[in-house]
């Protein structure tokens, strides 16, 4: 600093440094109000993300209360609408009091099952439910639910066979709880078969001996990203092939829940368009060969 005086050289210094200063606080702020922004943006997306979530919460409750309030009010109004026929008829058409009585008969049956599923899940998933487990024969029971379906798949022409290699065995369940898993997932592939379709029920002794029985269709299949959502209450595929077809989205998550408190497991493996297979698990100490000599 050459020629300035000392005073000269002090002040423009202290000028330099001033200005120096406003620019590291500029800096300063920079930084804070960059680092403000990005924490504002994280927030932003993050409260984006949990506004989607609560949306598609919202979509899917009012999915949920619409397909309800649709598969209550459908067997309702048979009901409330044949009565009321019966009851202002003045005795004209007497001859068709039988036929109304069928279609209330039904509809009164039918809101039964809704009841019934609802007031097991909830049941199941309040750990409510306890087993009343007994030996039964495989075979029985599986004939015995093939039998109760026999009408709904002999009316879509839809061929049921069922294959097992091996000795007879005996499996230590609750015969009724058993019978519904079997008839749930039976129900379904009957439900999701088109005419002519086919259905294989197996089952197989595992190495580890537990046991698996399959029920395998020739349906319209369950896209890969939601074969876990249909386990879940209430949910369905959404997809116009299926909306066609009544339902409450019970039958699965009731038939995972009576399964699991055998120590079993519910899978199920599918492909859109080519079928489903549900694959039931039962832990090897609930299974027993039927003859004592026979190796299972
Ligand atoms: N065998 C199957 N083939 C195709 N889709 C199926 C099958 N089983 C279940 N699903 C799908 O899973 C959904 C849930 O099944 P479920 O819990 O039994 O309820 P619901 O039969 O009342 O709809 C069905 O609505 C359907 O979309
Ligand atoms: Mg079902």
């Amino acid at each position: 600093m050459a020629g300035l005086t000392r005073g000269q050289s002090d002040s423009l210094l202290e000028n330099y440094c001033s200005r120096l200063g406003i620019l590291l606080e500029h800096r300063y702020y920079g930084l804070a109000l960059l680092e403000a922004k990005q924490q504002a943006e994280k927030a932003a997306s993050i409260a984006n993300e949990a506004m989607l979530k609560a949306q598609a919460a919202d979509n899917a409750k009012s999915r949920f209360l619409a397909n309800m309030a649709h598969e209550l009010r459908t067997p309702l109004n048979a009901i409330i609408g044949f009565s009321e026929i019966i009851k202002l008829d003045n005795i004209k058409n007497q001859e068709c009091y039988p036929e109304y009585g069928k279609y209330i008969h039904e509809a009164g049956i039918h809101l039964l099952t809704i009841i019934a599923d609802i007031l097991d899940i909830a049941r199941i998933e309040a750990g409510k439910v306890e087993l009343q487990a007994e030996l039964v024969s495989l075979d029985q029971i599986i004939d015995a639910v093939i039998n109760t379906i026999r009408p709904s798949y002999q009316k879509k022409l839809i061929e049921v066979e069922y294959a097992f290699t091996g000795p007879s065995l005996q499996i230590y369940v609750d015969y009724l709880k058993f019978k519904q898993i079997l008839l749930n997932l039976l129900s379904n592939s009957i439900k999701f078969t088109d005419q002519h379709g086919r259905i294989t029920i197996s089952s197989t002794v595992m190495n580890n001996r537990d046991l698996v029985i399959s029920i395998a269709d020739t349906g319209i299949g369950i896209p890969p990203d939601q074969l876990e959502k249909v386990l879940e209450p209430f949910e369905q595929v959404e997809d116009y092939l299926t909306r066609e077809n009544d339902g409450t989205g019970l039958g699965l998550p009731i038939a995972r829940g009576l399964i699991r408190l055998h120590g079993g497991e519910l899978v199920l493996n599918s492909k859109p368009g080519a079928g489903t297979t549900a694959f039931l698990r039962l832990p090897r100490d609930r299974v027993h060969c039927a003859a004592p000599t026979a190796t299972c």
